[in-house]
Parts: C-alpha cells; sequence; structure tokens
C-alpha cells in the first residue's frame, strides 16, 4: 500500500514540475489522503497551502526569512531539488499515554537556490501526518559563521475565521493567563498552541516541534485571518543568532474533524528525535504528596520562620504520610537558604542549592525517607537568576545524587531571566535544554515551573517529565482563581504540547486552612477526575495530608496509575467538557474521568472500550446530587456497579463537576 502511494506522489511532483521556471506546484499528501500540502513556487517566489479533503484549511501562505541588515531570503528561488519519501513505524514510548505510537507521514523536501549571485539554499521540508501537518527549514552551512535572523516570514493563511482559544505572548507571567475566546479575526500576538474551530468545521490547533537552538514561535496576525510566525527576540533584538548554518523547529498545524481527535494525535511526539538515553530503569513515573501546598494557601512558609514548611520534622510526619499512604515520593520546597518573604518579586535572588535552611537536615530526611521506602523530590528555584544557578548547577545536583534523590523540580519564577531575557527566546529555549542535559547527566528526572512549552522533547528525553506552561492550581490558593471552564479548556490548549505539572486533587474544595475566600472552584469529584482527563507520568496529591486521611474518595487518588497502555477520548467540547477512558500500563483496569465546566451534564457512555466477554467491577466517584462547584462541592457519592463491555453508564456530573471511575476486571 505504501509503496503504491509512494508511486502516486512521485507522479503528482514530476507532472506538475514539468513548467518549474514560471509556476511549479508539488503537492504531498497524508496516507489517509486527506491532509495536503502544495507547495508553489511562482516566480521566484516560495508558497505553500494546506487543505483537508474538499476543505481549504490554508491558503497560499509565505515562506522565507530576514536577515540583519535587511537581508532578505524569500524570493528570487529556483527549485534545484526535490524528493518524497514515505516513512511507517511504530515506536515505543518510555512512559505516556499509549503503549505504542504510529509515526506514519509522507514528506516532501524541497531544495531552493537563490538565482541572485549569492546563490544560497535553503531546504524547506514538508510533513503530511493522518492528524495534520509540520514543515521546517534548513539552512545548510554556506560560507558564513554567524547569521543572524530578524524575522521569520512564515505565515497560516487562514481561509476561514474561526473561534480561537488564545493567550497573549509577550507577558509578565509566562504562559500563566486564563485563555480568551474570541474570533481568529480579532487576535493580536498570541502564544502556541492556539487552537481554533473553524468555521469549515475542522478543529485546528498551531505550535512547533523539537523546540531547540531557536526562539519560541509566537503568532501575530497581520490582517483578516492571516497569522505570522513571531520569533521571540533576545534583549538586544536580534531574533535568532546562529553561527552560519540553522534548523528550525517543525511548525506544526494539528488537524481534526471533531475537537476530541486533537487530544489523541501524537503529531507533535513523532516529530522529536527518538530516545537518547539508552538505560530508562531510574526514570519513574510516580505520583506525590509535598510539603507544598501548605505554603500556598498561608499555612506554612518557604522561608525560616514560626511556620516554616521544610522543617526535618514536618518532613518526617509527611515520610509517614507517604507511608501511611502508600504513596512513594514526597516534595520538599523551601529546604534550602535565599528564601525571603519576597522571594517571588524580580530581582537577583541568591537561592543556595546546597545549604539548607536552619531546622532542616538534608541528610536525616533523606535517610529516613529512604528507611521507609519513600523518594523525596528535590526543589531547584532560581528565581530567574539564571547566572547564580548555572554556578551551583553542578553542585546542586551532585548533592541530589549524594543522598538518593533522582527527581528534581527546577522554578524560574520572574519575568524575565537574568532579568533580561524572555523565558521563550533563544536564551530560555537553549537554558532549559542545558539543564535538562545537566540533569541527564545526574540521571535525574525534570519538572520544570515557570518553564519554556513543551515542543514533545519527552520523547528524546524520557527524564522531561512534567512541566507547568500555565496557570495551574496554586492560583486557587492565592488569587481570585481559575473559573471551572479553565480546567476545561486546558487539554485543548496548553495539553496538547504535553503533560501538565497541574497538582489536582485538592479534596478540602473550600480550602478552610487557606486565605479566606480562596476555593478550588471544582467540585472534589472533579478533582479525582483531572487524574484521568489530564495525562502527566507525575501527578502531585496536591492537598494536605491530613485532608486525605480517613477521606474516602483518596481511595481513588490511590488506586490511579501514572503510566498508560491506552487512551480514548470519548466526548469533547473545547472549553465544555471531556470525557476521557485509559487503560493502566501495567492491569487489566481502565479508568474513566469526565469533566465539566459551569454547566451540569448528563451523559450516556458505552462500555465498549472495555474486554467483551467479561464482567468488571466499576467504583464510580461522582457529585454527590445536588451540589455545585460552589455548594457542597466536597461532597463525592461512592457507589459500585458490575458491568460489561455491552452496557452503557450514565454519568452526571454537577455544575463546574466531574465524575471518576475505576474498572476492574473480575
Ligand atoms: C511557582 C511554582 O509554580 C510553584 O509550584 C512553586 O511552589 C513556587 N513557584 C515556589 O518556587
Amino acid at each position: 500500500m505504501f509503496k503504491k502511494l509512494s508511486i502516486i506522489l512521485l507522479l503528482i511532483a514530476t507532472i506538475s514540475c514539468s513548467k518549474q521556471e514560471k509556476d511549479s506546484t508539488i503537492e504531498i499528501i497524508s496516507p489517509n489522503a486527506k491532509n495536503k500540502i502544495s507547495f508553489n513556487l511562482k516566480n521566484g517566489i516560495p508558497t505553500y497551502s494546506v487543505s483537508h479533503g474538499e476543505t481549504k484549511v490554508l491558503n497560499a501562505s509565505n515562506l522565507g526569512f530576514v536577515f540583519k541588515k535587511g537581508d532578505s531570503l524569500s524570493n528570487n528561488f529556483e527549485i534545484i531539488n526535490q524528493s518524497e519519501t514515505t516513512f511507517n513505524e511504530n515506536w515505543e514510548p518510555v512512559w505516556g499515554e499509549h503503549k505504542t505510537i504510529q509515526n506514519n507521514y509522507n514528506q516532501l523536501s524541497v531544495t531552493l537556490q537563490e538565482k541572485t549571485e549569492a546563490k544560497r539554499k535553503i531546504e524547506v521540508q514538508f510533513r503530511a501526518f493522518n492528524d495534520g501537518i509540520a514543515f521546517r527549514y534548513v539552512y545548510p552551512e554556506q560560507g558564513k559563521d554567524s547569521i543572524i535572523i530578524m524575522d521569520e516570514l512564515t505565515t497560516f493563511n487562514l481561509n476561514d475565521d474561526g473561534d480561537a482559544w488564545w493567550i497573549g505572548a509577550y507577558q509578565d507571567n509566562r504562559y500563566e493567563y486564563l485563555t480568551t475566546k474570541s474570533p481568529v479575526s480579532t487576535l493580536d500576538k498570541v502564544h502556541t498552541p492556539l487552537t481554533i474551530k473553524s468555521k469549515n468545521g475542522l478543529s485546528l490547533s498551531f505550535h512547533e516541534a523539537n523546540l531547540k537552538n531557536f526562539a519560541s514561535m509566537t503568532l501575530s496576525r497581520t490582517n483578516d485571518t492571516e497569522l505570522k510566525a513571531d520569533l521571540v527576540p533576545w534583549a538586544d533584538g536580534d531574533r535568532v543568532k546562529t553561527n552560519g548554518s540553522f534548523t528550525t523547529p517543525w511548525r506544526t498545524l494539528q488537524i481534526a474533524e471533531q475537537p476530541k481527535d486533537l487530544l489523541i494525535s501524537n503529531l507533535i511526539l513523532n516529530l522529536n528525535d527518538s530516545n537518547k538515553i539508552e538505560d530508562t530503569s531510574w526514570i519513574k513515573p510516580h505520583k506525590y504528596l509535598g510539603i507544598w501546598w501548605g505554603m500556598h494557601i498561608g499555612k506554612y512558609s518557604f522561608w525560616e520562620s514560626p511556620i516554616q514548611g521544610a522543617t526535618t520534622k514536618n518532613a518526617i510526619e509527611h515520610i509517614d504520610y507517604c507511608k501511611k499512604f502508600g504513596i512513594d515520593h514526597l516534595l520538599i520546597e523551601g529546604w534550602n537558604k535565599g528564601w525571603t518573604p519576597a522571594w517571588y518579586e524580580n530581582a537577583m535572588h541568591m537561592f543556595s542549592f546546597t545549604k539548607e535552611a536552619d531546622n532542616f537536615d538534608l541528610k536525616k530526611v533523606t535517610d529516613y525517607a529512604k528507611e521507609n521506602g519513600v523518594s523525596i523530590i528535590g526543589y531547584h528555584e532560581t528565581g530567574s537568576n539564571i547566572i547564580n544557578y548555572l554556578e551551583q548547577i553542578d553542585a546542586g545536583m551532585g548533592l541530589y545524587n549524594q543522598v538518593g534523590i533522582h527527581d528534581v523540580k527546577i522554578g524560574q519564577v520572574g519575568s524575565r531571566l537574568n532579568m533580561k531575557e524572555w523565558h521563550h527566546g533563544q536564551f530560555g529555549v537553549n537554558y532549559y535544554r542545558y539543564v535538562l542535559d545537566k540533569a541527564l547527566e545526574n540521571k535525574l528526572t525534570v519538572n520544570f515551573h515557570e518553564p519554556i512549552k513543551d515542543t514533545g522533547e519527552r520523547r528524546t528525553y524520557p527524564n522531561m517529565m512534567a512541566r507547568e506552561g500555565a496557570r495551574g492550581q496554586e492560583y486557587n490558593a492565592w488569587s481570585d482563581g481559575n473559573p471551572p471552564s479553565h480546567t476545561a479548556i486546558l487539554p485543548f490548549t496548553r495539553m496538547l504540547a504535553g503533560p501538565m505539572d497541574f497538582t489536582p486533587g485538592v479534596l478540602d474544595v473550600d480550602i478552610k486552612q487557606g486565605y479566606e475566600g480562596r476555593d478550588v472552584h471544582t467540585t472534589a469529584a472533579k478533582q479525582l477526575a483531572l487524574y484521568v482527563v489530564y495525562h502527566s507520568p507525575i501527578q502531585m496529591l496536591a492537598d494536605l495530608p491530613e485532608n486525605y486521611d480517613g477521606n474516602p474518595a483518596f481511595k481513588f487518588l490511590q488506586d490511579v496509575p501514572v503510566d498508560w497502555n491506552d487512551t480514548k477520548v470519548l466526548n469533547a467540547e473545547i472549553g465544555e467538557y471531556v470525557t476521557t477512558v485509559r487503560k493502566d500500563k501495567y492491569s487489566e483496569d481502565w479508568y474513566l474521568g469526565s469533566i465539566t465546566n459551569e454547566e451540569s451534564r448528563e451523559f450516556e457512555i458505552q462500555l465498549s472500550f472495555l474486554d467483551e466477554n467479561t464482567s468488571y467491577e466499576a467504583q464510580i466517584y461522582a457529585d454527590a446530587e445536588g451540589i455545585t462547584w460552589n455548594s457542597n462541592a466536597e461532597k463525592v457519592h461512592i457507589s459500585n456497579k458490575i458491568v460489561t463491555s455491552k452496557d452503557t453508564l450514565k454519568l452526571s456530573l454537577a455544575e463546574g463537576g466531574g465524575v471518576a471511575i475505576r474498572f476492574i476486571k473480575k
């Protein structure tokens, strides 16, 4: 079949190129023959367009660059080479949503050369997948040892308007904003993933894959519904500094006929290099408790004080809780010197990555943890003082090695790295990769907060577990919080990029021990459901352990896995609801999570995903009758039922609520 397709593709390419000089079009189509990319060169100017079946998605869109001194590389081209290839393989992620992932695409590579004296070459590689399209530029070394990119001219000229879910680029809190929904034709400058429900009926999401040694791409609207790549600049205005050659990240467009299909796309991962870590036995997906929420709700302080969270005594109590609950990881923040009550303000804070805070004995705590079968998760808050961090990174990570810590959360609170550079500019992109490499050298897994956006690097670095990169649960602790719809938007936006350390699991939904008037804006059952709807190989059990102790709903959090054999999305509408089922990687059990925004909903769910001819015990954690996210939200109704794959289940979700189910194979 694939051979046949290659021949057809070659034919299309050859026939249309016969009048190459003036106007040549080369087409490449996805293996399922739905997503088509048409490359065109007319009067030396290259463009591309994209369609899905009969539907035009992108009209002729620009390609090219502007280098320093207004030197542009965008016209006067001829095609000097073209090739088409087909690729199809199945690969196994170290952890993830599926045991096996198919990577199947058709690729067209076109090498262009300027007809002017400079005769510079640039190759554009296009890939057509069943779940979208991607392309990147490869600029080979050609006689210069430095090239500065001042602009990328790539445009995405949408044929139709539609609703876009977006957060603005270039803001001090990085990606931590509520998402706005408005027509594409009203956008200004936005971050990716940018998700669109097009008037043509398709669900689309723009992003990028394998972002390394380049600036992040944000999107800026030029006119009507045309978006343009807008590379995040360095402080000096340069966009990308190269040493004479460069390969851009993949510019990606996921295309789905229904919103739920966006959620199972592996396009971003498939565009990253394969796993570079041979021995992955030290990388362990896990759930974790923390000395953390207490700091966010004001029960504890990060810094040395009478309510200091990270004391040896408190750590030992938390280790005891871990043991009691059967949770084998514990995050401890604020264990080191350098924290002050103003730690989060923009300044070059001087955190130490080796010196313990008063009242905290790292060796004693890690020894006690080891004796009790618990792993401590280390914490490095840089405060965005990257100079200070990089001076100490070897010592800091080395210390974790010495005391048997295998996982580190790394924070970059601050509006600019070193009070100067955007987190998502090329400086930041390179910084985060450097830290990831350092962590790998030290056999540490990483959880970045205030990160660079995820572009699928977990495929290459399976020690890159999860990251923040959106407003997480903590906003509910000390701000007006995230409205119920926020959690129903994230799967279609931020989470298309990759796993998020959202830190769900707050069952004391009214935050009784915290700042007055704060709550988590969901029901407790929805907090449970988030563990299935939001995939992450590390999931925090964010609440205070005393709020879990004796709470029957906590059983679901003890049971729910973090690594999956299979994933299916049963229903989904952007910002409204999502119902996801996942099969455990290490048992025959399935789990279901269903969440809604401010509206209550009823779903009839067919259980046909279960194995046939066998029964399952369904342990159901649902919103108690009559509750809403702001009235009796903590009440979970727990029931049991025997079901088979032929049954349907009725789910009732309260306003801002959810349902979580474990299906145990009998
Ligand atoms: C912000 C992070 O998101 C949060 O998880 C952490 O506790 C604080 N910074 C302190 O570093």
